[in-house]
């Protein structure tokens, strides 16, 4: 199951495993190394003892106190002439060893030099030291010490490696399997929670692991789980929204239908019951289109053809389409834009923000009163106020008219037509024209949109 701390935990083992033999090895064979050379050193330097006292008084009592002094030791010595005969030994050294010894040295410095040294597989460590008397070389003292010693000595170092290799091994193994407990029982955690978030359950709770990326990683699965669950409420409260804006026009529909399907009604009655349906036919289409712009808003496959466009040409053509509108009502409209003002935007997509805007501003609006549309000049952006002395909107319902569907009151904007998706859609093409859009309202004294967007200068 938790494949991963297996896996982290045989790699470091390997490694350190690697790592700590290869130390191991050096250290040891350093140790026996030095261990061997210092047997050998101070062989010599005894050896080298013995040369001196000898050269200092070369008597057959020499002889017997330096066989003595070795006896009692544990080297042993052996003290030839010149051409390799013994004339004193400390133990019985094989003649054979010392005839072979013999052959290896030609001329050995005065100051000694080691003849054995391999104390794997050799009986004795050697050395030898020649003695001078009279300035003629007289003979050679030959220093032996047994090998069993050392390799005694070294299968002890052996043990005492061993032991330590075996307490470094269980001492790695615990540190593991805790490492690998603190690094995969977070992962174990998030990879549970994902696979909760993947079966629609976005009830997610990770406890906090910490700054590390791994904490990182923890709040990030958190904050997906909460934004999942937020777009399925969202997506829910959406979908109800459209079934209940396509029901009450579908159930218009069909009864008026079924009343203009009946014979006993005169032609009159029949042409208001046609026109009934048509009028809810066409809100009905005009929902569609507007569901479909911001479910391409959604897909992000919404394109924006962007123009260089004069603003004021554009307000002008608006104002000629809409003030009959406004004229019907009895409302005002003004429109201040100096002619040198110029934007980049898609003309379709941005005549369609002022169209929403303006409409709104109208349907909104007693007679007598006026809407303003004034554009100004600030720094590097356009600004564009869309203002007007309707009805206001209350500050507790401000925040959310942007969104999808929400009407101020749903019984008035009914009455008025609206679904509620005009300022959606407003504020989604603005974003993505880079612009942003915001709102000041009075209850009862008017409503007033802002829209910022850069000014187009070449
Ligand atoms: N100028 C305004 N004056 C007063 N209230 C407004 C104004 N503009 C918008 N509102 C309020 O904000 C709500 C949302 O506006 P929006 O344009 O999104 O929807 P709608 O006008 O009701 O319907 P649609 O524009 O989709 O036909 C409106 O229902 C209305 O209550
Ligand atoms: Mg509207």
């Amino acid at each position: 199951m938790k494949k991963i701390s297996l896996k982290v935990g045989f790699l470091v083992f390997i490694s350190i495993f690697i790592i700590d033999t290869v130390l191991f090895f050096f250290l040891h064979n350093g140790i026996i190394h030095s261990r061997v050379d210092e047997e050998l050193m101070s062989l010599k330097a005894r050896g080298n003892n013995h040369r001196d006292v000898l050269e200092e008084s070369f008597k057959e009592e020499t002889l017997q106190h330096i066989v003595l002094m070795e006896s009692q030791s544990d080297t042993d010595v052996v003290i030839t002439d010149q051409h390799g005969k013994v004339i004193a030994s400390s133990d019985t050294i094989d003649d054979e060893i010392i005839q072979e010894l013999s052959k290896k040295i030609l001329s050995p410095p005065r100051d000694g030099m080691v003849l054995e040294d391999n104390w794997k597989q050799e009986q004795y460590l050697s050395t030898v030291s020649p003695f001078f008397i009279n300035a003629k070389n007289n003979g050679y003292v030959y220093m032996f010490k047994r090998t069993d010693k050392v390799q005694e000595l070294i299968s002890r170092l052996n043990e005492h490696f061993f032991l330590a290799g075996l307490l470094t091994i269980l001492f790695m193994i615990i540190t593991i399997l805790i490492l690998s407990k603190v690094l995969t029982t977070p992962l174990i955690k998030m990879k549970e929670a994902t696979k909760k978030l993947s079966r629609g359950d976005f009830t997610v709770t990770l406890p906090r692991l910490g700054n590390d990326e791994l904490g990182e990683l923890g709040q990030g699965i958190q904050l997906l789980a909460k934004d999942l669950n937020y777009i399925k409420q969202e997506r829910n409260e959406f979908l109800a929204s459209i079934s209940h804006e396509l029901r009450t026009p579908l159930t218009y529909i069909k009864g008026y239908a079924d009343i203009s399907r009946r014979k006993n009604i005169s032609e009159e009655e029949r042409a208001t019951y046609l026109n009934i349906i048509y009028e809810e036919a066409d809100r009905i289409s005009l929902l569609v289109k507007d569901l479909f712009d911001l479910a391409k808003f959604d897909k992000n496959s919404f394109t924006i053809m962007k123009e260089k466009i004069n603003l004021s040409e554009m307000l002008q053509a608006i104002y000629q389409k809409i003030s009959p509108a406004f004229i019907n009502r009895n409302v005002q409209l003004e429109m201040h834009c100096s002619s040198k003002i110029f934007i980049d935007a898609d003309p379709v997509r941005f005549e369609q923000v002022l169209y929403n805007l303006l409409d709104n501003a109208l349907k909104y609006s007693e007679a007598e009163s006026k809407t303003t549309v004034e554009v100004k000049k600030i720094n590097q952006n356009i600004h564009i106020y869309i203002k007007d002395q309707g009805k206001g909107i209350p500050k507790e319902d401000l925040p959310y008219i942007f969104g999808r569907f929400y009407r101020v009151d749903k019984s008035r904007s009914r009455a008025l037509g609206g679904t509620g998706l005009g300022l959606a859609i407003v504020k989604e093409i603005i974003e993505a024209h880079g612009g942003t859009i915001s709102v000041e309202s009075s209850l009862n004294n008017g409503t007033c949109f802002e829209i910022i967007i850069k000014e187009n200068k070449e």
